[in-house]
């Protein structure tokens, strides 16, 4: 998984420098994650209760402050693809279900042809542990050579989830927030970050004069102090990187100019 991260980081450089937009890289770098089935998101998700997989997905433009999500979609191969079509073939934000698969397919988004053979447990999760209240999700974040910035995450949620459950991750201010300032993506109990008014507090706590880790850190410790638990990535318009997590761990990589990529799970 580091070695995929590691990648994955180093080719979203490349596409950086030769001038490709952050929206275009966040979804890409999601997409590449939902594919590869070693995170809890896309092909590494788990089922819900009632047996099957239901998948959450949001992408937000910072400069035009456009954003598009999908909630609970079933059999798609990169929900975050859809969010991003809802963004920009549609005049909503959201789209859920049913309703959102068949905006998929009307848009010729790829499909999942066989369920029961395309979904694997991610890297470290054990069949045993898919009806304990676990969670993962992926997310990615840019700033790219116009001074654009983008987020957009994706989650199978968390294990053991309800039919019907959905969490931060599709919620435009929960899980996923981009401006002109700072782009943000988050992992963690996606109940408890809703209820702590989600990620965009941390850009409103940075506009009243909070430096981007302690705004970050606020956030996570009202996260903690409701129950949960999680972990923030953002970077800022002028290229700081915060990646802070409550966590016991989160797998994290990061690239920028004239610095090499680093990929780490655990604190230095
Ligand atoms: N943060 C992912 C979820 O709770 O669904």
């Amino acid at each position: 998984m580091e070695k995929h991260l590691h990648e994955l980081t180093a080719e979203c450089e490349s596409r950086l420098k030769a001038g490709a937009s952050a929206l275009d890289v966040v979804e890409h770098a999601v997409a590449d994650m939902e594919r590869s089935g070693l995170y809890v998101a896309g092909r590494g998700s788990a089922p819900n209760t009632a047996g099957y997989i239901e998948l959450d997905a949001s992408i937000m433009d910072g400069p035009t402050r456009n954003a598009g999500a999908v909630a609970a979609i079933t059999g798609v191969v990169n929900p975050v693809s859809v969010a991003r079509r809802v963004m920009e073939e549609t005049p909503h934000v959201m789209l859920a279900g049913k309703g959102a698969l068949a905006f998929a397919r009307e848009q010729g988004l790829e499909e999942v042809a066989d369920p029961d053979s395309y979904y694997v447990l991610p890297v470290g999760v054990y069949e045993d542990e898919i009806y304990e209240q676990k969670h993962g999700t992926v997310g990615a974040v840019a700033l790219d050579q116009s001074g654009g910035l983008a987020a957009a995450t994706s989650t199978g949620g968390i294990f053991g989830k309800l039919e019907g459950r959905i969490g931060d991750t599709p919620l435009i201010g929960a899980g996923t927030w981009a401006d002109d300032d700072i782009a943000i993506s988050c992992t963690g109990m996606g109940e408890d970050i809703i209820r702590a008014g989600g990620v965009v507090t941390i850009a409103y706590m940075i506009k009243a004069g909070a430096t981007p880790a302690a705004a970050v850190d606020d956030m996570l410790a009202e996260v903690k102090r409701l129950g949960g638990d999680g972990g923030v990535i953002a970077v800022t318009r002028d290229s700081e990187i915060v990646m802070t997590y409550n966590s016991q761990g989160m797998k994290r990589a990061a690239v920028s100019s004239g610095k090499p990529v680093t990929v780490a799970t655990f604190k230095d």
